[in-house]
């Protein structure tokens, strides 16, 4: 009996010490409880993963929600899933296309025609490690949908924001930022071999940068504007990478994903604590990771970097900030 002793406690430690580790690589809930009745939020890319979950805590605090999907159809069954699961009826799905800059313009158009209020946008739908794909206008696809479609819909919509302010701009990034690099002589892979690894992280450095250039620009205003990695989280995020689907991987890497990868609803956490909590209404131009304020990569805090990519970034979209049409979400010539 006395052998079994040492064993046993060893791997009564080893295992408690695991649970241990991955709540602490979790990062466990929100520790904020504020609520949100009647403060309208949008979502993007919101009928799965960390999207559809952070609709679904928001929803649970009591807001007005709008999931902004290029799939109205997944759109409507998300929405109708989480009406169900939180009884807040305010829920509700629109079509919104970010590798179109047509459907990028139609959504902000009638978001700021049909709603009074826009106090909450967190713009989180990705795309990660496609192909060589491009969009509509002819971007490379993980910048075109990562950061160009999001950097339109928000100078679209900041009218609306600051009209409703306090407000909020929540921009989800990674930390694989930090292996990023704007490439300004070929922003859109045109002359290089395509990397796409090295595609969404630029994508992702240039929404720390974005956020950090907005942060600047709306002083005063009343809008903040963060970027957050939200963890490594188990979603349709792979479906690209080839490991989403291979049973070898799952099996030799199973333990490590348990260990070190969170839940949707564990990763939607740090978005909803952006969201609501009352301690950070002010806090703005900053990078968080989970619950905490990090510095990101210098290269995301290069303020020259920023204001080029700003101005490269009005030029592709065709926005021109000194026309007022292009607020109101009319088609600029690009
Ligand atoms: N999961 C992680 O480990 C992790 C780590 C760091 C950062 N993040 C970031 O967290 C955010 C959420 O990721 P996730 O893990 O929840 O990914 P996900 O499960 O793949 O969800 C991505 C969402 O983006 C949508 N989307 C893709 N292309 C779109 C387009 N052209 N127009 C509109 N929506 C589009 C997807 O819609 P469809 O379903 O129709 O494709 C989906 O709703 C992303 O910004 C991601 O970069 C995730």
């Amino acid at each position: 009996m006395n052998r079994y002793i040492l064993p046993l406690s060893v791997l009564g430690t080893a295992v408690g010490g695991a649970v241990l580790l991955k709540d602490f690589v979790a990062g466990g809930a929100c520790p904020s409880k504020a609520t949100i009745p009647g403060k309208t939020v949008i979502v993007t890319g919101a009928n799965t993963g960390i999207g559809k979950q952070t609709a679904l805590e928001l929803a649970k605090r009591g807001g007005n929600i709008i999931l902004a999907c290029r799939d109205l159809e997944k759109c409507e069954a998300a929405a109708k899933d989480i009406r169900g699961e939180t009884l807040n009826h305010r829920v509700s799905a629109r079509h919104l296309d970010l590798a179109s800059l047509t459907s990028v313009r139609e959504f902000a158009a009638k978001i700021n025609e049909e709603e009074e209020h826009l106090h909450v946008l967190i713009n989180n739908a990705a795309v990660m490690r496609c192909p060589h794909w491009t969009t509509e206008d002819g971007f490379e696809m993980q910048l075109g949908v990562n950061y160009l479609g999001h950097f339109l819909l928000t100078n679209l919509l900041l009218d609306k924001l600051k009209a409703s302010a306090p407000s909020r701009i929540i921009n989800l990034s990674s930390l694989a930022h930090v292996a990023g690099h704007i490439d300004f002589d070929d922003l859109n892979w045109e002359k290089r071999k395509y990397d796409t690894k090295a595609a969404y992280c630029q994508s992702k450095l240039a929404l720390v940068l974005f956020s950090m250039e907005l942060s600047r620009r709306l002083q005063g205003t009343g809008v903040t504007v963060n970027a957050l990695h939200p963890g490594v989280a188990r979603t349709e995020l792979g479906r690209h990478t080839g490991m989403h689907n291979s049973a070898f991987s799952s099996f030799t890497l199973g333990p490590i994903f348990w260990l070190l990868v969170k839940s949707p609803q564990l990763a939607a956490q740090p978005s909803t604590y952006l969201a609501v909590a009352e301690e950070l209404e002010s806090v703005s131009g900053k990078y968080f990771d989970g619950f905490r304020e990090k510095a990101p990569a210098p290269e995301a805090e290069d303020e020259e970097v920023a204001q080029r990519l700003w101005a490269e970034s009005a030029r592709l979209v065709g926005l021109e900030l000194s026309s007022g049409a292009s607020e109101r979400g009319q088609p600029l010539p690009k």
